[in-house]
């Protein structure tokens, strides 16, 4: 059996596969996010650590033993600065973090060609302006590490004491130069930062370590089993989901939003609104609409407004579509597509007297669906094939939230049964390092059929106008708050 281990945001997901590729057994161990200033945002690496154990243990049951290989699957962009041990040295930086927005100018003054072969617009959050700013604010953490690495990397040097990293999360570090395939050494140079914290590179597929006695005794499985490269949250959706060649495009839903189009060769945005990173696999690409604030945002909504997750939905659908032209900007962390502006900022906007918490609600459910429909407008106009939408990830399961997500693109939307897309695609490529199966193209091919979910309906019209509304909104309300 093979084990997927996903050390998502908000999360970590863990699942085991057999053989022929059938889930045997998923869980889930939340932790949370601090904000030490507002726009920060980081979270303590040892409760990443307390959550694999709990999960694996939950996931594998009574199946523990029969673990024969692990991948491991990650949020992106952020920064866990750690000794060689895998000791941290201060909180890890996440991709939800806006500190970083000065070191943006250090990149903006890069040399034009240097800029255009990171392949993406520069974004607070990411590990290249992070080590900037703590290179410049915390000295002697970055003087100090051994390792920077990003999240799930951090992880695996936890678990085996080797630190490794492969192209899918390496290309979204904006330290990773995509023509090359290679860290961005010339980059690093010109923007002073270390190149030898960063950690080696291998394929998704390859063996990057096998488990220490220590950590097969927390996880509850077997020592020295082998741990592969994985890959990023996105891409190993983007497997599970069997999206390697271009056509279809899944939109996955978790504490961002994101609309991932496989590539088959390297296709930068001119507009740079849109990412463009590796794949699980080699000589493949996606194109990525990343949005923000998808599930960080409705949660906030949520506990503010102190309903559960059941009382929001339930509210919100019991009023019409549109709000009574209430609009909710979700930008509670900046913005990506289309804007790359990390000083972006959320609202409700037309507030008026009889408007409930319904009303607030709706709005919000409204306005993160307004945000993915953005993005997909931006990733179109890149000309990149989408044939068809596939939704995948939790946070994505009401039927109602999945009308208003059709009725709001306007097209058919599909999706695929399992959840754990993530630690699906990381087990996955477990299974292909251990050999069960040959490459990843093979396993995505074993990917489930999606199934139609929705079709727009008569609430697409009254969507229209609230859209073009929600449009409208963002530059005043950002000069407003400048
Ligand atoms: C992608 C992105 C998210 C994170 C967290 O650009 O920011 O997918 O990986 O899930």
């Amino acid at each position: 059996m093979f084990l997927g281990i996903d050390l998502g945001t908000s999360s970590l997901k863990a699942l085991v596969l057999d053989v022929d590729g059938a889930i045997v057994g998923t869980a889930s161990a939340a932790y949370p996010i601090t904000t030490p200033q507002p726009g920060w945002a980081e979270s303590d690496p040892e409760d990443w650590w307390a959550a694999a154990g709990q999960a694996v243990r939950q996931a594998a049951g009574v199946h523990g033993a029969e673990i024969a290989a692990i991948g491991l699957s990650g949020q992106m962009h952020g920064v866990v600065l750690s000794d060689d041990a895998g000791q941290p040295l201060r909180p890890a930086i996440l991709w939800l973090d806006n500190r970083a927005r000065r070191q943006l100018e250090a990149y903006a003054e890069l040399d034009a060609d240097l800029r255009r072969r990171l392949g993406n617009p520069p974004a607070t959050g990411m590990a290249g302006p992070t080590l900037l700013w703590l290179r410049d604010n915390e000295r002697a953490h970055y003087r100090q590490a051994h390792w920077a690495l990003q999240p799930k990397d951090w992880l695996r040097l936890r678990l085996t004491r080797e630190a490794a990293s492969e192209p899918s999360d390496a290309s979204g570090t904006l330290l990773y130069d995509m023509t090359t395939d290679y860290w961005a050494k010339d980059l690093l140079d010109a923007l002073d930062l270390r190149l030898d914290f960063l950690a080696p590179l291998r394929e998704s597929v390859e063996i990057s370590g096998v488990l220490t006695p220590a950590a097969a005794d927390h996880l509850g499985v077997r020592p020295n089993l082998p741990v592969v490269g994985g890959a990023a949250d996105t891409a190993a959706a983007a497997l599970a989901g069997g999206l390697l060649e271009p056509g279809p495009v899944q939109l996955a839903i978790g504490s961002g939003a994101q609309v991932v189009a496989p590539r088959d060769r390297l296709a930068i945005d001119p507009t740079g609104r849109t990412h463009c990173f590796r794949a699980a696999a080699p000589d493949r690409w996606y194109a990525m609409a990343a949005m923000q604030n998808a599930g960080i945002a409705l949660e906030w909504v949520r506990a503010i407004l102190g309903v559960t997750w059941d009382e929001l939905y339930a509210e919100a659908f019991s009023v019409a579509p549109g709000a009574e032209g209430l609009i909710f900007l979700p930008y509670l962390t900046g913005e990506r597509t289309p804007y790359f502006d990390s000083t972006a900022r959320g609202a409700w906007i037309g507030l008026r007297l009889g408007h409930t918490r319904g009303h607030l609600l709706r709005a919000a459910l409204e306005g993160v669906a307004f945000a993915v429909r953005q993005g997909l407008e931006a990733l179109a106009a890149t000309g990149v094939p989408m044939t068809e939408l596939r939704l995948a990830g939790g946070g994505s399961f009401d039927r109602r939230w999945r009308q208003l997500l059709a009725d709001v693109m306007e097209q058919p939307l599909l999706a695929t049964p399992t959840t754990a897309v993530s630690a699906l695609g990381a087990a996955l490529l477990a299974g292909v390092g251990f050999g069960a199966w040959p490459d990843a193209q093979r396993v995505a091919a074993l990917a489930a059929s999606p199934q139609l979910v929705a079709t727009p309906g008569p609430a697409s019209d009254a969507y229209r106008e609230p859209y073009w509304r929600y449009r409208q909104l963002y530059l005043p309300i950002a000069a407003a708050l400048a």
